[in-house]
C-alpha cells in the first residue's frame, strides 16, 4: 500500500496505517475526518455527487482537479458553511450535522485562497487573535492558575505567531501592513488559535508571489502534521500536491474520479484523467 518516499522534500509518501484505537470497531472508524458519500446541490443541480474519503490526524489529503469541479463547495461542506444534500461529514467518529456546536465549529478551520478578504482590515492582528482566544475562553480555561487571562493570551497570540514564523511585534500592526504571504500566514495562525483537528486550505497559495509560495505551503504542512491536524489541501497545481501531500484525491463534475496514496498516483495514475493531469505538467522532481 504505501510507497516508499522518492521525494526530495523528504516527507514519507504515506503514513502506515495506524492501529485501530480502542473501542475502534470492524467499520471505517479511523479518527480524523470522514467524508461519506458527501452530496452538494445548488438548484437542484449536484456539484458534489457522493464524495467519500477520509483524512488521518497528522496527514495531508491533496484535492486536485479542473476549475468548477466542486473542490470549494466541497471544501465548504466539511466546515460547515454549505449544507449536505445527502452522505455525512464525520469528525473522529461522530456525525458533524447540519447545526454544529461551537466546539465541532472550531474543530474544522479553514484557510481560503484570499488573505485580503479573509482578514477584517479595522483590527490589529493582536485584536483579531485576541479576540478568538478571548472569546473561545481557550486560554483561561487550559492556562494553569496564577497567571492573569490578559497576559496569558498575549503570550498565547505571540506565540502562535512565532509558529507561523512571524515576529511578536506584528501583534501591533494591520493586515495592510503585511505582504500577501504574510497575511496569509495570519490567517493560519488565526484557524490554529481555536486548536482545530481539521485545517481545510483552499488554494492557499494560488495568490502569492512564487517566492513565499514555499514558505506557505511548508507552514500549512509542517504544523498540520507537527499538530497531528488532517489536512485537506485544495490546488490545481500538481506541483504543490506533489511537494507535500501523503494522499491525493482528483474530482471532475463532482464526482470523486480517484483517492491514491501520493507515492503511487505521482508514478501510476490510475483513472484515464489523473494521467492527463499529470502529462499537462512540466516536470515534477523525481518523475
Ligand atoms: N453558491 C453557489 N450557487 C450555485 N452554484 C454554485 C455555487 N457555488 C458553486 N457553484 C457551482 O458549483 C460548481 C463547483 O464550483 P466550485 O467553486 O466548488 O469549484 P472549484 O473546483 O472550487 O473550482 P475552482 O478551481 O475554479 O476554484 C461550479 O459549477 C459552480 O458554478
Ligand atoms: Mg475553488
Amino acid at each position: 500500500m504505501t510507497e516508499p518516499t522518492a521525494r526530495p522534500d523528504g516527507y514519507p509518501g504515506s503514513p502506515p496505517a495506524r492501529p485501530a484505537g480502542p473501542g475502534a470497531s470492524a467499520g471505517p472508524t479511523l479518527g480524523g475526518l470522514e467524508v461519506v458519500e458527501a452530496s452538494v446541490a445548488f438548484a437542484g443541480h449536484r456539484v458534489v455527487d457522493r464524495v467519500s474519503l477520509a483524512i488521518r490526524p497528522g496527514t495531508i489529503l491533496g484535492l486536485v482537479g479542473e476549475s468548477g469541479s466542486g473542490k470549494t463547495t466541497l471544501a465548504r461542506a466539511i466546515v460547515g458553511s454549505v449544507a449536505l444534500a445527502g452522505g455525512s461529514i464525520r469528525l473522529d467518529g461522530s456525525d458533524l450535522g447540519r447545526r454544529r456546536s461551537s466546539a465541532e465549529r472550531r474543530a474544522v478551520q479553514l484557510v481560503q485562497q484570499d488573505p485580503f478578504a479573509s482578514l477584517n482590515p479595522l483590527l490589529t492582528v493582536g485584536q483579531v487573535l485576541d479576540d478568538l482566544l478571548r472569546e473561545e475562553r481557550l486560554t483561561s480555561a487550559t492556562e494553569p492558575g496564577g497567571r492573569r487571562p490578559r497576559l496569558a493570551r498575549q503570550q498565547r497570540a505571540a506565540d502562535l505567531l512565532a509558529l507561523v514564523g512571524l515576529p511578536s511585534d506584528a501583534l501591533g500592526r494591520y493586515p495592510r501592513e503585511f505582504s500577501g504571504g504574510q497575511r496569509q500566514l495570519i490567517a493560519i495562525a488565526r484557524a490554529l488559535a481555536v486548536q482545530p483537528r481539521v485545517l481545510v486550505a483552499d488554494e492557499p497559495t494560488s495568490s502569492l508571489d512564487v517566492s513565499v509560495q514555499r514558505t506557505v505551503l511548508d507552514v500549512i504542512a509542517g504544523l498540520g502534521r507537527g499538530m497531528h491536524l488532517a489536512t485537506l489541501l485544495i490546488s490545481h497545481d500538481l506541483s504543490v500536491v506533489h511537494a507535500v501531500c501523503d494522499e491525493v484525491a482528483v474530482m471532475r463534475d463532482g464526482v470523486l474520479l480517484e483517492l491514491a496514496p501520493a507515492g503511487r498516483f505521482f508514478r501510476h495514475p490510475g483513472h484515464p484523467y489523473s494521467r492527463a493531469l499529470l502529462e499537462a505538467v512540466p516536470r515534477l522532481p523525481g518523475r
